[in-house]
């Protein structure tokens, strides 16, 4: 049966589709507005989220709120924030593609309900996971791209930017991107 973003969440929390479930303290189904304009996709939960049940909430999470506030957008006012993987990778692993495949359901079901008017995808693995692509970030970030009808913006994941600060340079062009898509709905 169809369900709600509530009962998604609850799923989410027992879920033990995958081995990921195994090495968990919490899984983070994600939150913010759910009525969001922006819908930020990250990779998976970190050392914080799995202790908190929330995402970004540790270092890149920090960093990123920064990001949002640039462009003026809250988690409860604007956006929704969840991940492609709601478990910690062991170490911070990149997931595995089994474990993809056993998640991305929830986030297509998130997506059908939460209706996003842009999406945000931090990161390599977010863009690869949820438009089926493998070119290099890179290239991918010059190209339009949608979602089942709605504008993807690809950036860096901010844990990247902090560990090569000239990338802030094409975030911020990124920013700019989704700030434009969002005002022309
Ligand atoms: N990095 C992510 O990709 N997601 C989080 O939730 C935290 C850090």
């Amino acid at each position: 049966a169809a369900q709600s973003l509530e009962e998604i969440g609850k799923t989410i929390e027992k879920c033990t589709k995958c081995n990921l479930a195994k090495g968990r303290t919490k899984s983070v189904p994600g939150e913010g507005n759910h009525n969001p304009s922006l819908l930020v996709v990250g990779e998976g939960p970190g050392r914080d989220e799995d202790r908190t049940g929330r995402p970004f909430v540790g270092q890149a999470g920090n960093y990123f709120e920064t990001w949002m506030k640039a462009i003026k957008l809250s988690r409860e006012g604007d956006f929704f924030i969840t991940n492609i993987v709601k478990c910690r990778p062991p170490e911070n692993r990149d997931p595995l593609n089994e474990e993809i495949e056993a998640c991305l359901p929830y986030l297509e079901r998130q997506i059908e309900l939460l209706q996003p008017r842009v999406i945000l995808c931090l990161g390599r693995v977010a863009a690869y996971s949820l438009l089926g692509l493998s070119e290099s970030l890179t290239l991918l970030r010059g190209k339009k791209h949608n979602y089942h009808g709605i504008p993807v913006v690809i950036t860096y994941h901010p844990a990247a930017v902090l560990r090569n600060l000239t990338l802030r340079a094409p975030v911020w062009e990124d920013l700019k991107k989704v700030t434009r898509l969002l005002s022309e709905g």
